[in-house]
């Protein structure tokens, strides 16, 4: 009885060792997860299980799923050797986390690049009945990185024939060597349809190359664009180029540069190029610079390959966050998320060609009851829409909670203007308090659409005329909402997709 009772005893220690959180007191619990930085994991937006997580990698839609690979370092939560980790879901809003596809290895680690299906089996990978995943990476060989050696970085392709479960990398990585660039990565790939042929899009120091290829084995130059175009703040990274077609039936490619510093915020931002592509070369309808968000947390975003025709959608993900301080936000446990998923379409005003970014429809699923509200609302909840459809010149939106804490969002003088300065915890780097402007790009403003979730606020005008998207770390969730400037807003709440 007695060794009964010390071998209960000791089991009990062990498992008690083993689930901690199961015995905690509320607040006990409460400060555990201040400690964690769980208070801040988003309610609706993709995060990481655990750890470090940067851009989002192979974006591509195949036999009923999406894939969302990312940059990921499974074992701190700051940056490290990359791998591609991997989540799947059918409908953009319910992900899966999936074992990691793709791990570092002796050529170096996996750093950001694309997917494509290789319908036409032109690698041999597969068969036209069971076509290949093909994903396009750059391996970054870190000794070299660490010398001033120029060639580490190269373009190298692994495929999968099992619905993107297990990969295969390709005996002869690399399929495109470096010339002598130090910054030589980020292959986006499609399939341009006119010329029949596979083209690249290839990040270079400051700016982007073009390769075209029969069979995503062998590359070959074919042109550069952007050496004295656009902002030159920082290192160009991620490019993607694509078609869309306007609601006239006109067809013009938009080309996505990422750069690094030199963004309108300070520190990391995507630009945008819409122009032609004849199949070799990019040539932009004007010298304008333009940005795809106007917050400072919306870097390296690209769109998904292989959206089925009759959906036609080119659907675009981001990394929430910016380098300057990306590693040291109060989140320990897990560290970015992603932006919401987001539909581009290109809209025209007496300048050209614009870009619009629309929260994709499948988030309506989320959608609880809306309440109308004027002036002013309490907020219960962690995650909501906040809708305003008729806006002018003069509205001014704050959220705040009873710590003096406040985060507020108005229009004035032709500027879109967040302020950021009282949102919460700002200690963990002095770029981060700050006052995010915007020039106002569009003639007539309309609507508003404010997707708010526990540590991130996406301001979408005009459906996405002009983005905003930015982080905020209140160290008590927002209680009261003041609108100014309108008559009515609405509040949505938010369900979460995820068992949190
Ligand atoms: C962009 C980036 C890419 C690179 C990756 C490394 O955020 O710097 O250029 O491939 O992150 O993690």
């Amino acid at each position: 009885m007695r060794f009964l009772v010390f071998f209960v005893t000791i089991l009990c220690l062990i498992s008690c060792k083993e689930s901690p959180k199961v015995l905690l007191s509320d607040s006990k619990k409460s400060q555990e997860s201040n400690a964690s930085g769980e208070q801040y994991r988003p309610l609706y937006h993709f995060t990481p299980p655990t750890h470090w997580m940067n851009d989002p990698n192979g974006l591509i839609y195949y036999e009923g799923e999406y894939h969302l690979f990312y940059q990921y370092y499974p074992e701190d939560n700051v940056w490290g050797p990359m791998h591609w980790g991997h989540a799947v879901s059918e409908d953009l809003v319910h992900w899966k986390h999936l074992p990691i596809a793709l791990y570092p290895d002796e050529q170096g680690y996996i750093f950001s690049g694309s997917a494509v299906v290789d319908w036409q089996n032109t690698s041999g990978f597969g068969t036209k009945e069971q076509p290949a995943l093909v994903a396009i990476f750059t391996y970054h060989e870190p000794k070299g990185a660490e010398t001033d050696a120029l060639d580490f970085q190269t373009q190298a392709i692994a495929y999968s024939l099992d619905k993107g479960r297990t990969w295969v990398k390709y005996e002869g990585n690399p399929v495109l060597g470096n010339p002598g660039i130090r910054d030589f990565r980020d292959p986006k790939v499609i399939w341009d349809e006119d010329s029949g042929q596979w083209v690249m899009s290839l990040a270079v120091k400051d700016h982007i190359n073009f390769y075209t290829s029969p069979n995503l084995l062998n590359w070959k130059l074919a042109s550069e664009f952007g050496k004295n175009l656009g902002a030159h703040g920082g290192v160009w990274e991620c490019p993607d180029l694509f078609p869309l077609v306007d609601s006239q039936g006109m067809k013009k490619w938009v080309l996505i540069v990422s750069l690094n510093p030199g963004g309108p915020q300070g520190g990391s931002a995507s630009q945008y190029f819409v122009g032609d592509f004849n199949g070799k070369t990019f040539t932009p309808d004007d010298t304008q610079i333009r940005w795809v968000d106007y917050g400072a947390d919306n870097y390296a975003g690209v769109t998904f390959s292989d959206i089925p025709e009759e959906d036609g959608r080119r659907i675009f993900i981001g990394w929430m966050s910016n380098w300057q301080y990306a590693q040291v936000v109060p989140t320990y446990t897990w560290r970015s998320a992603m932006t919401l998923p987001r539909s581009l379409e290109l809209f025209k005003d007496q300048e050209g060609y614009l870009l619009q970014s629309k929260p994709v429809d499948e988030l309506k699923a989320l959608l609880g009851t809306p309440k109308s509200f004027s002036g002013e609302a309490e907020i219960s909840d962690e995650a909501y829409l906040l809708s305003v459809d008729s806006i002018t010149q003069t509205i001014q939106i704050v959220l705040k909670n009873d710590l003096q804490e406040y985060v507020i969002f108005r229009i004035e003088n032709d500027s879109l203007v967040l302020d950021r300065t009282s949102a919460g915890d700002h200690s963990f780097h002095k770029a981060f308090s700050a006052v995010h402007k915007a020039p106002i790009l569009v003639d007539q403003l309309h609507s508003l659409n404010v997707f708010v979730d526990r540590s991130s606020i996406e301001i979408f005008v005009n459906d996405g005329e002009q983005v905003m998207t930015d982080l905020l770390f209140p160290t008590k969730s927002f209680s009261i909402i003041e609108v100014s400037g309108t008559d009515t807003f609405d509040l949505t709440p938010i369900h979460s997709p995820f068992n949190n």
